[in-house]
């Protein structure tokens, strides 16, 4: 068998594009597979770790290597992002307290009303760019929750002092890290102790997965997390898992032409008349751009656009955008007129030019547009 970076090597020595490359693979072996195939098996042999297809699946624990060797943790893969989510959240006791931004993905805001609701947790609300007001928070907490940047509002935490300020608190410190993945921000290094991603967004970055992550400072905590996922049975499919870690591979090239992309654009539109505000954090590939005229204004953008897709989610290899406080869910000191773009792959200059063609028709009434929150979807759905 080769030297080889493969699943049980160590990735320390090596950079994140080489780790998004080879690890989670099976050992280079004559006619073994290079890519772990997709396990289409709800149970195994009696005797090995799997058992039993809710308990772990081979095409899960190659995307798991894979993520927890580019976060530096413990990774358990989950049927969602909000699967994952879920299972930290369990950990919080009946009758805790967590912190949590005032702005963050509403499916998690969702989730924090339940508790509140079902399981008489206390939730302390936060802006997240003020670490000072999250040590305060963090007095007594159980857990501090933590989005960074911010889904849509793409407010950036200090996690180092967070962190800090958890670890004094004695709280879990867990971040949602889907918007920066973890080749911009690796948040168990600033002292986090579980990372989560949705996996749907720029991890497997086709829009043709749903999956979610759990990355744990430790194999500890690492088994608790499967014990929520066992028991739930939040699993993803092996089909997932294997078009996820294929998406994962390419994560580093998508990423920085895509950022190159969205950093470009933000300068192109900064200051445009038909724009109140053009919000970019400086990194990463979502732009939140504010329409001048409000919803219907910016309603009307979203329906103009022949490049980009009108849709929820982001993270694709198409560009995509939506004005995001078309969910009820959405918070409502999100501005009416914020209209999310995530950038892909597609030439800077046809995204630019396509934008600008739909800003002309942002202030023409005539254009007729399904705005606001009546949209046709369940008052519970919460946009992604
Ligand atoms: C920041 C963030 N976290 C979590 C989720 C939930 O992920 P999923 O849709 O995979 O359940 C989303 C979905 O949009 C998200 O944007």
């Amino acid at each position: 068998m080769n030297e080889q970076p493969g699943a049980s090597a160590p990735h320390d020595d090596l950079h994140p594009e080489t780790v998004a490359v080879h690890a989670g693979r099976p050992p280079r072996e004559p006619d073994g597979p290079m890519s772990t195939p997709v396990h289409l098996a709800s149970t195994f042999h009696a005797g090995g770790p799997n058992a039993y297809g809710r308990y772990g699946n081979p095409s899960w624990t190659a995307f798991e290597e894979a993520l927890g060797a580019l976060e530096g943790g413990e990774c358990v893969a989950f049927a969602s992002g909000m699967g994952a989510i879920s299972a930290v959240l369990a950990l919080v006791p009946t009758g805790g307290t967590v912190v949590a931004p005032r702005h963050s993905y509403t499916g998690t805001m969702g989730l924090l009303d339940d508790l509140v609701a079902t399981r008489d947790v206390t939730v302390r609300y936060i802006d997240v760019r003020d670490a000072g007001s999250v040590a305060d928070a963090a007095q007594g907490a159980d857990l501090v929750w933590v989005e960074s940047p911010t889904n849509p509002a793409l407010e950036v935490a200090d996690l180092d002092a967070i962190g800090r300020a958890a670890r004094e608190a004695g709280a879990l410190f867990a971040v949602d890290n889907t918007f920066a993945t973890p080749l911009l921000q690796r948040p168990l290094e600033a002292g986090a102790d579980l990372v989560v991603h949705s996996a749907t967004k720029s991890i497997s970055g086709h829009s043709d997965v749903i999956m979610g992550a759990v990355i744990a400072r430790d194999g500890a905590l690492r088994d608790r997390i499967v014990a929520r996922r066992s028991l739930n049975g939040a699993i993803p499919g092996a089909l997932d898992a294997f078009l996820a870690l294929r998406g994962l591979r390419t994560l580093p090239v998508r990423l920085e032409r895509a950022q190159s992309t969205a950093r470009e654009l933000a300068a192109r539109f900064a200051g445009h008349p038909a724009l109140d505000e053009v919000r970019y954090p400086g990194f990463g590939s979502i732009i939140s751009i504010v329409v001048a005229g409000g919803a219907d204004a910016a309603e009307r953008v979203a329906a103009a656009t022949q490049v980009w897709v009108h849709s929820t989610s982001l993270g694709g290899v198409e560009s995509q955008l939506e004005r995001r406080r078309r969910w009820a869910a959405e918070a409502d000191t999100i501005p009416d007129g914020l209209v999310r773009l995530s950038v892909g792959l597609e030439h800077v200059d046809d995204l630019a030019r396509d934008l600008e063609q739909a800003l002309e028709r942002a202030g023409d009434p005539g254009d007729a547009v399904a705005a606001g929150p009546t949209s046709p979807v369940a008052p519970a759905a919460s946009g992604h």
